[in-house]
């Protein structure tokens, strides 16, 4: 068959292990996909920094990447909301098949981004935007389509994850962890938005919306983050027999008047030491679904980091190369109901 086509936007923590794959994988890609998956090009800001790329592929010019009609594939690793919200939906407008790992862009803009490709009949998938490299979103939208999810509710940033844990165990400080997860590749590049909870917010936007087919903007997500989150708070719930957790809640709830609703939010909170998810140490996440038919749920591994959030863009890119190959395309997410989205503690 005809080569796939990649054209990759950002070449950061993660854009770098995403092409490192793509070479030490070709073989076993081609193979699972049916035809060869060819890198064709990279947009980067500073070509000079990647050294380690051919720079025959390296471009600053990302819309005439996109715009290449050789490009079947764009596989977006850069961040933010434009330039990138502008690229995605001119790609997915011309039927370019679409893989992101950008929670911002998706709880800000994911509904044009949905019907630009359901328009089209392109996909868009995005496996990596929340919890790094645990398939969550795929048995959200595929595995449990013929369910009704009732609750997700879990650890979705790695970063204070990390920081909390650090804090917890070896009684390091806010700032001396924050400083490794930087190091690391788990923070974002401004980890105001980890440790302030921009990020789970964005992330329980998109799993809200998923789980329960409707739309919900980081926006609509009441947001506590860990800034305030001092040692002496660790080591009062200690004493407790509990620890410091920021979660992600996302629930269907009915009102008084019987209408169905949704809430969503994410603030730090005390778990009892026996709770699996007390258990989740460094960058990990785990988090839980609840559905009618098939009860309670439990998804767990690494939540940031180059490799894992690589391992998850590559999978979501083996299957829009898949559906190419098929002439087929994955799930719609542009057919919605509008559930009202109440604040925190009404129902
Ligand atoms: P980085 O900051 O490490 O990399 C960003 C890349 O984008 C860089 O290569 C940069 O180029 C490039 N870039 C920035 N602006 C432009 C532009 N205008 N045109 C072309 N290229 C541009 O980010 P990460 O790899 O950490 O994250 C990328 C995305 O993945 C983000 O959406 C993030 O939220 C998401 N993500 C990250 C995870 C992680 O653990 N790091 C986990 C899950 C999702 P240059 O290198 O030349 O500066
Ligand atoms: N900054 C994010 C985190 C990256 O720490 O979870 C993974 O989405």
């Amino acid at each position: 068959a005809e080569p796939i086509k990649v054209a990759l936007l950002g070449c950061g923590t993660v854009g770098t292990e995403v092409v490192r794959l793509l070479h030490e994988q070709a073989d076993d890609l081609a193979a699972r996909v049916g035809a060869p998956v060819e890198l064709t090009g990279i947009a980067v800001r500073r070509p000079n920094k990647h050294r380690d790329v051919p720079a025959e592929l390296l471009t600053t010019d990302a819309a005439a990447l996109v715009a290449r009609a050789d490009v079947d594939v764009v596989v977006e690793v850069i961040g933010g909301i434009e330039p990138v919200r502008t690229l995605l939906v001119d790609a997915l407008s011309a039927g370019k098949s679409v893989v992101t790992a950008n929670k911002a862009l998706l709880a800000e803009n994911g509904g044009e981004l949905f019907t630009a490709a359901d328009d089209s009949g392109a996909d868009l998938y995005f496996e990596a935007a929340v919890a790094g490299a645990i398939p969550l979103l795929r048995p959200l939208r595929e595995s449990l389509a013929g369910d009704r999810i009732t609750r997700v509710m879990g650890i979705v940033n790695g970063t204070t994850n990390y920081i909390l844990s650090a804090m917890e165990a070896t009684g390091s400080g806010y700032a001396e962890a924050l400083e490794e997860a930087s190091r690391l590749g788990y923070a974002e590049a401004d980890p105001t938005a980890d440790v302030d909870g921009f990020d789970a917010a964005a992330k329980a936007a998109i799993l809200a919306s998923i789980a329960f087919h409707t739309r919900v903007t980081a926006a609509d997500v009441h947001r506590e983050g860990i800034s305030a989150v001092t040692a002496a708070d660790i080591a009062a719930a200690r004493s407790l027999g509990r620890t410091v957790k920021l979660l992600a809640i996302c629930e269907r709830v009915t009102d008084a008047g019987g209408d169905e609703a949704v809430s969503v939010r994410v603030h730090p909170a005390m778990i009892p030491k026996s709770h699996p998810l007390a258990g989740v140490g460094g960058a990990f996440n785990a988090v839980f679904v609840e559905a009618d038919a098939a009860g309670q749920l439990m998804f767990y591994g690494q939540g940031a980091g180059g490799a894992p959030t690589a391992s998850a863009v590559l999978g979501d890119l083996v299957a829009v190369a898949r559906n190419r190959v098929a002439s087929g395309r994955g799930p719609r997410e542009s057919a919605y109901a509008e559930l009202p989205v109440r604040p925190m503690g009404q129902t």
